[in-house]
């Protein structure tokens, strides 16, 4: 690629408009991911109460999360905008009928095993992608002064998210769900790309708008995303289906960790 990562990521957190919709995008998927277990966490099936404390405990960091992206906001002295529908992730994932349905969350019929299966895979997935991202702004903003802190802490909890979903995936595999398991993870994985590619397209096209990318530099990066697509498609999803006892053990067994101020 014409532009490397961390330079593309440095302009658009210098420019308050770029920040501001980099920011608002993070804050409403965060806080939409922290709705969903919730609700999950409200209607485990009896025989996987275990897992209630765990699935909230999953919902109360990403509503951290949420939170964060807000107050790196509110330091700037910005208010969040309005989410264009292109890039709300977990909003096209929902509607590609990824992970459990919405209609199903609203409601108060308990949920069984197998929307269990469902939700973990989905998020083996979805914390795969976040846990990535997260780990590359890290790599390069782990000391920056206004967002260091946020970034910090948001990967080490992605990566308590991921190992997590390993160990209990793993755990129902054992018990007997290991085909609707790798089912669920290779669909979940599959569409994820293409939703990925869609919203990172997405999101370049209103970043290239609002820092005035020249043609030449938008279709390089557009291109990226292609060739990333491509790859993924080819070999790079398998990455996202594996399963591996993790290091991290019960990696949401106690409470939420506060937030310290962030902001
Ligand atoms: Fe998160
Ligand atoms: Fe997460």
């Amino acid at each position: 690629m014409m532009l490397s990562a961390k330079s593309l990521f440095q302009e658009i957190i210098d420019n308050d408009a770029s920040y501001r919709l980099f920011c608002s995008i993070a804050a409403s998927g965060e806080t939409q991911g922290g709705w969903e277990n919730g609700r999950i966490a409200a209607l485990v099936p009896e025989g996987e109460r275990a897992l209630a404390p765990k699935i909230a405990r999953h919902g109360a960091d990403e509503d951290k999360h949420g939170r964060i992206f807000n107050a790196l906001l509110n330091k700037r002295g910005l208010r969040p905008v309005r989410v264009p529908p292109e890039t709300d992730y977990t909003m096209l994932l929902e509607r590609h009928g990824i992970g459990l349905a919405h209609e199903k969350l609203k409601g108060d019929r308990p949920l069984t095993v197998e929307d269990i299966v469902t939700y973990l895979a989905h998020s083996r997935v979805t914390e795969q992608r976040a846990a990535d991202q997260m780990a590359m702004l890290c790599a390069y903003f782990a000391d920056h002064p206004e967002v260091g802190r946020a970034v910090r802490m948001i990967s080490d909890d992605e990566d308590n998210h991921l190992a997590y979903t390993h160990e209990e995936l793993l755990r129902l595999a054992s018990a007997g769900h290991g085909p609707l398991i790798r089912r669920t993870l290779r669909e979940c994985a599959l569409a994820e790309i293409r939703v990925h590619r869609d919203v990172s397209l997405a999101v370049m096209a209103h970043m290239g708008r609002i820092l005035g990318w020249p043609r030449a530099r938008s279709a390089a990066l557009a291109a990226g995303i292609h060739a990333l697509y491509a790859y993924e498609r080819l070999a790079g999803w398998r990455r996202m289906v594996t399963l591996t006892m993790p290091e991290r053990r019960d990696a949401l067994g106690g409470p939420a960790t506060a937030a310290p101020e962030v902001a």
